[in-house]
């Protein structure tokens, strides 16, 4: 009769193709069962926005397919997002999974149009997730949410964050008076109401905050760097501005300052033609590719230029909600699943990290001891 131990064999084949780790020592899968020839058990994703959802499920049942003396198999598919940032500092952010930057080298690329759309990809995926408009002197998301001022409360010290299309957010904008004078603050000021906004927030349980920068490397991208861990930088760039280099700038503060750079994404990319659906590069083709070659960047995906796009964030209607069958959502959605993925591959190494420091500090007192992950199994 067939056992525990040859169906985790048989499991241990299957490989998450981001992580590069087989899915039993990622402990993904959970709660096994298995009873007089009748198998169930959870595989358990490191991200619902899992670009390989549907890859890994297909290899885990034909990986159990090979098991002849099974009865019955039953696979439930949940997904439990890692933890790409150190939680134990002590700044009260610690129900907060992933922190992601969104920056550029220079204005108006689209950085809150896509922190936006992304987060909204990521949401609809199942995550938990927020949205800081960090853009202090112009903050916009509340335009693009189609949202007044005076949307946030505070309660017992701590700001509430307005619930829209199932996103926390938070934004300079949603205080009238103030937004007005934030031209005139300078760089303590800017950089106080940024820590505020990250950690005297009622952020609650998040998967994904998205931090959307101003543009360039002034106080507030340095701030968001040196007040708390953060998972990393998502960088986004227009075929115009990979021309000019000016990207570079932006990734070489993060990267000076030991901030991972998770990806980029390169924005108004292409044109697709409403006739035909052919994809036109009109300002020139692969030019983010290479720049992620160059400085060993992931590329994460390209956005089309569509007037979609920039009359959803006009209206106050993103076209995550409006329109989320357009190839422009689904190049969101594509790009969001692959920032998912970076920010698991972060979490994966993180926590090898930090299982080494832990087996270095025991082997100072003890014989060494297996780090990885069990599964948690029960068998009946
Ligand atoms: N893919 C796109 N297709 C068409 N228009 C776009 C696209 N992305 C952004 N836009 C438009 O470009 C303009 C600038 O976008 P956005 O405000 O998101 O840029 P930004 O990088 O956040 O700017 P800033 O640096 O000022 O914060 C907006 O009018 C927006 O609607
Ligand atoms: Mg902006």
């Amino acid at each position: 009769m067939v056992g525990i131990d040859q169906v985790l064999e048989k499991l241990s084949t299957v490989i998450d193709p981001d992580l590069k780790k087989d899915i039993v020592s990622m402990g993904m899968i959970k709660d096994l069962e298995l009873n007089d020839g009748n198998l169930k058990f959870t595989l358990e994703l490191t991200t619902p926005a899992c670009p390989f959802n549907v890859e890994i499920e297909d290899d885990v049942r034909k990986a159990i397919a090979d098991i002849s003396e099974l009865k019955n198999f039953d696979l439930k598919v949940t997904a439990k997002v890692m933890e790409g940032r150190s939680l134990d500092d002590d700044t009260g952010m610690a129900t907060v999974k992933n922190i992601i930057g969104v920056a550029s080298g220079k204005g108006g690329v689209g950085k809150s149009t896509v922190s936006l759309n992304l987060a909204l990809a990521l949401q609809q995926t199942g995550a938990k997730v927020g949205l800081l408009d960090a853009d202090i002197y112009g903050p916009s998301i509340p335009l693009m949410l189609g949202m007044k001022d005076g949307s946030m409360e505070v309660e017992d010290n701590k700001l509430q964050p307005a619930d829209v299309h199932g996103l926390k957010v938070v934004s300079f904008g949603f205080f009238a008076d103030q937004s007005n004078q934030a031209a005139i603050y300078r760089g303590p000021i800017i950089s106080g109401i940024l820590k505020q906004f990250l950690v005297d927030t009622n952020w609650s349980d998040l998967d994904y905050l998205i931090v959307d920068l101003p543009p360039g490397t002034g106080d507030i991208p340095l701030t968001l760097a040196q007040t708390i861990p953060i998972t990393g930088i998502l960088v986004v760039t227009t075929p115009q501005d990979v021309a000019s280099y000016v990207a570079v700038k932006a990734v070489s503060m993060f990267e000076k300052l030991n901030v991972p750079i998770i990806g980029v994404v390169e924005n108004m990319s292409h044109f697709v033609c409403p006739n035909c659906d052919d994809k036109h590069y009109i300002f020139g083709e692969g030019g983010a590719k290479k720049i992620s070659e160059q400085f060993k960047m992931p590329f994460l995906g390209e956005i089309p230029l569509n007037s979609g796009i920039m009359s959803g964030s006009d209206l106050g209607k993103p076209i995550m909600m409006t329109n989320p069958d357009s190839p422009s959502a689904e190049a969101f959605r594509k790009s969001a699943k692959n920032i998912a993925a970076q920010c698991s591959i972060i979490a994966s190494k993180l926590q090898e990290e930090m299982a080494s420091e832990g087996s270095s500090e025991t082997s100072d007192k003890e014989p060494t001891t297996e780090s990885t992950p069990e599964p948690t199994t029960t068998q009946t």
